[in-house]
């Protein structure tokens, strides 16, 4: 199951996002935000962290203006490792070595047919499960 959120500035692209999912038949659980009204990104980012620490969900998606507000709040969660990405090799150096469980893009920054092949990208990498890479998430967790 795939977590998926945004703010209002990233409300649009979620859209998008949302209609690649269902085309590709994936399960997803949108948490939000559901209009272009102006509301605050670290109440998605929570809820899609949270989703993804309760077990909910294995995998999310975050998008606002930038990308970056919305993934520097989910990092808070302790166990969350959330990517900005905005080009292909991004995301899947980030899930063979960061094992990232969130992906975040921005609206204002990435067009939607490159954030679709992102998104594609993030969620049909697995994890290297390298040791030097195990290791250094350790260290992150603390
Ligand atoms: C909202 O205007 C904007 O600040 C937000 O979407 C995001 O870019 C923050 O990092």
């Amino acid at each position: 199951m795939i977590a998926i959120g945004s703010d209002h500035g990233g409300f649009g692209l979620k859209q998008e996002i949302i209609a690649y999912l269902k085309d590709k038949g994936l399960e997803y659980k949108d948490y939000g935000t559901y209009t272009e009204e102006s509301c605050d990104y670290p109440v998605y980012a929570g809820k899609v962290a949270r989703a993804i620490l309760s077990g909910e969900c294995d995998r999310g998606i975050l998008i606002c203006g930038t990308g970056i507000g919305i993934s520097i709040a989910a990092n808070k969660f302790k166990g969350i490792r959330a990517a900005v990405c905005h080009d292909c090799f991004s995301a899947q150096a980030t899930r063979e070595h960061n094992d990232a469980n969130i992906l975040a893009m921005g609206a204002r920054v990435v067009g939607p047919g490159l954030a679709v092949k992102i998104t594609d990208t993030f969620l049909n990498t697995e994890f290297s499960n390298d040791e030097r890479h195990i290791n250094r998430i350790r260290q992150i967790e603390g």
